[in-house]
């Protein structure tokens, strides 16, 4: 029990010195329960934003945040149960692919899914651009669509590691989201209360990722595997690049629609790749014996079978999801407004600034301004170009979607300024970076 004041282990870490893992539990769970004010609190998360945190202090922490609620008990759904997270990104609709490529391999999937963050989508948004279909469903109705189809997606349910929510909110409004111990104990102590067997992390780097150094990135995959050992969860990192938007759709339903295609074996192939890439690795951790590789063949027979498509039809038709839209795609809602986006010089697209593009999708309506705001499901982005692209000016790049003039206006100008074309044709982007286990 800790009995000193909290300012003297404010101190403690502005100087650079490790808490001891009793104070850290204290810390959250007074924290939690209201007992340190938030100005205290900003203090000490300033001090860890600037003096860090070594694996045994973040330990404590993560293991404190997912003992402050209740933890997701998934041991009633046979087979072993591997949980996918992404620290988020631009046009990443991987789970829509993924998890019903998974399934139809025969490794259940009973996922808690999230909405938007900042520039980032969410799948539980994109989810609810098809009509009916139900993100909200009890425990039982979880459990009872896993073991019907090896497949639900769900928003969180219970009051999984409240701790964080709280501190979460207060990282978000005093400048300490970007730390490398905040953001791998955040992640990890609501993929532990979750209650899966296993967990494939998806690292972003680059751009469009909130961590865009590959060094910082690497460094957050190591922390968030090293969380993982300690806390006895088989843990992999999977570094992935988010210099471009994964795809070519940003924004709710049309990446649904994209990630419809993909399972029907007619989306972009960076989007396959990643999704087999991914699926590859869920598929090993999931499946005794079978290596990484195997599991990429097996992944990749399965999406070509056209088995995986037939497994998102069985989620969406479980989870009360309108089917008519899915074979149907034109009946989704289309923006009453549109923009193309032209290119105002020649050469080639040698970069782009991604977390710009997420910016703009939210401008369009495709993201919140504020946690009340309403998400336009149509609004968002087609990307006509990508990385490595040769233009002539005048060239379309993008097309921009939303419900009204004002916000095509201002997507425009910021979009615009999102595009690096140069004479000098870029090197490939390499799509999975590395593999931290
Ligand atoms: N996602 C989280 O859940 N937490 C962070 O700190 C950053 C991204």
């Amino acid at each position: 029990m800790q009995t000193g004041r909290f300012v003297d282990m404010i101190h403690k870490k502005k100087e650079g010195k490790p808490l001891e893992s009793q104070e850290i539990r204290d810390m959250v769970s007074r924290y939690a329960a209201g007992k340190i004010p938030d100005y205290q609190m900003s203090a000490m998360l300033m001090a860890i934003c600037f003096q860090g945190m070594n694996d045994e202090e973040l330990t404590a922490l993560t293991l404190a945040m997912r003992d402050s609620g209740e933890t997701a008990d998934l041991s009633g759904i046979p087979g072993i149960k591997v949980d996918k997270h992404s620290t988020g990104g631009v046009g990443d609709k991987t789970t829509l692919i993924v998890g019903p490529l998974v399934a139809a391999c025969g490794v259940p999937v009973a996922k808690m899914s999230g909405r938007g963050l900042g520039f980032t989508g969410g799948t539980l948004d994109k989810l609810e651009s098809i009509p009916g279909f139900r993100i909200d469903l009890t425990e039982e109705e979880f459990f009872r669509a896993v073991r019907a189809s090896g497949i639900s997606v769900i928003g969180q349910t219970g009051n999984l590691a409240p701790a964080d929510k709280k501190l979460y909110a207060l990282r978000d409004v005093t400048g300490t989201v970007e730390s490398i111990p905040l953001i791998a104990s955040s992640i990890m102590s609501k993929k532990l209360a979750a209650g899966s067997d296993k967990i494939l992390l998806d690292v972003t780097t680059g751009s469009g990722a909130f961590i865009k150094d590959l060094e910082q990135s690497r460094e957050l995959a190591r922390r968030m595997t090293a969380i993982g050992r300690g806390a006895g969860r088989e843990t992999v990192a999977m570094l992935t690049s988010m210099e471009e938007p994964l795809g070519f759709a940003v924004g709710n339903n049309l990446e649904v629609k994209e990630a419809i295609k993909t399972l029907r074996g007619e989306g972009p192939e960076d989007l396959r790749e990643i999704c087999l890439a991914l699926a590859g690795m869920m598929l090993s951790l999931g499946k005794e014996g079978l290596s990484y590789k195997e599991g990429r063949s097996l992944a990749e027979e399965t999406l070509d079978s056209g088995a995986a498509y037939g497994k998102f039809l069985d989620m969406v038709e479980g989870q009360g999801g309108d089917l008519s839209y899915i074979e149907n795609m034109d009946k989704f809602q289309r923006a009453a407004c549109e923009r193309e986006l032209t290119a105002g010089e020649e050469g080639y697209i040698s970069s782009m600034d991604t977390e710009g593009i997420g910016i703009t999708a939210g401008i369009l309506g495709a993201g919140r301004e504020t946690k009340e705001s309403v998400i336009d499901h149509s609004a968002g982005i087609v990307m006509k170009k990508k990385i490595g692209d040769w233009v002539r000016r005048g060239d379309a790049i993008a097309v921009l979607y939303s419900s009204g003039e004002d916000k095509l206006h201002r997507a425009e100008r910021c979009m615009q300024r999102c595009y690096t074309i140069s004479d000098r044709r870029p090197e490939p982007l390499k799509l999975v970076v590395d593999i931290i286990r």
